[in-house]
């Protein structure tokens, strides 16, 4: 057993709003749980039937267990130590979070688990990096963005994703999928696309200036940054 101090289960903005978004009663399998304080802090308020705490190595999965030993809810949790959905069967839970991931894990944890997109399960999905690239396999796929989050803690912006199968499949060019439709009906997703169209186009004066930039990669960012400022314009005239 590893010697840690006791980790107090008050949740960071980003966590809180995940946790806004399970279910009440909900079978919960958090995957890549790291510290446990998603599933730990919805157990400690009574919001789920029953929890899964799983990660792929075993140093987080100890922290988990750990802050569950802490928090006296060492009973109430399943640890698994797996890749992905690896170590779930599908009807164990109806909810599933994957928090703090790239966008591209995320998709492989999906591709390894078809049985993600039946329908049957709520998926929370918190990307860090390749958003538009996990929209694009999502909608490929037969998911559906239903909710998009805006969090933002300090200077950053996190989306969360409330995600279900079932779908009908769509192929979207990777430059749409810079946003969606329930993107621009989150609180928040005004000061969110400002912030990703200054991004987007600080990247696309960079591919502009520089000296071997493909064209075609030139043009793809300039419908990226024209996508973002439409968007915009859309926002601004509901006002
Ligand atoms: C940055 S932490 C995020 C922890 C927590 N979910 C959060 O959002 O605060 C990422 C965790 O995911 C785990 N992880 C990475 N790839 C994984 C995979 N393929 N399957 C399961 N866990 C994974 C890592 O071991 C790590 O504990």
């Amino acid at each position: 057993m590893t010697e840690r101090t006791k980790e107090n289960l008050t949740l960071t903005p980003r966590l809180q709003a995940i946790a806004d978004r399970v279910p009440q009663g909900a079978r919960l399998a958090d995957i890549g749980t790291d510290h446990g304080h998603l599933p730990l802090w919805l157990l400690t308020q009574n919001r789920l039937t029953c929890a899964i705490a799983s990660d792929l190595r075993e140093g987080p999965l100890d922290h988990a267990r750990d802050n569950a030993r802490f928090h006296g809810l060492t009973d109430r949790v399943s640890f698994r130590l797996a890749s992905g959905l690896e170590g779930i069967a599908p009807d164990e839970c109806d909810t599933i979070s994957i928090a703090g991931m790239g966008g591209e894990t995320i998709a492989a944890i999906l591709e390894a688990a078809p049985w993600t997109a039946d329908g049957k399960h709520t998926l929370l999905l918190q990307p860090m990096t390749m958003l538009s690239q996990l929209r694009q396999w999502l909608w490929a796929h037969g998911y559906c963005i239903q909710e998009e989050t805006v969090c933002q803690e300090g200077h950053r912006y996190y989306l969360i994703w409330t995600v279900c199968g079932g779908a009908e499949r769509q192929d979207k060019p990777l430059e749409a999928c810079v946003l969606s439709d329930a993107l621009l009906r989150a609180p928040g997703a005004m000061a969110y696309l400002q912030a990703l169209y200054a991004r987007e186009n600080r990247a696309l004066s960079g591919m502009e200036q520089g000296q071997n930039t493909d064209a075609a990669m030139i043009e793809a960012q300039r419908t990226v940054v024209q996508t973002i400022s439409r968007a915009l314009e859309g926002l601004t005239c509901q006002l």
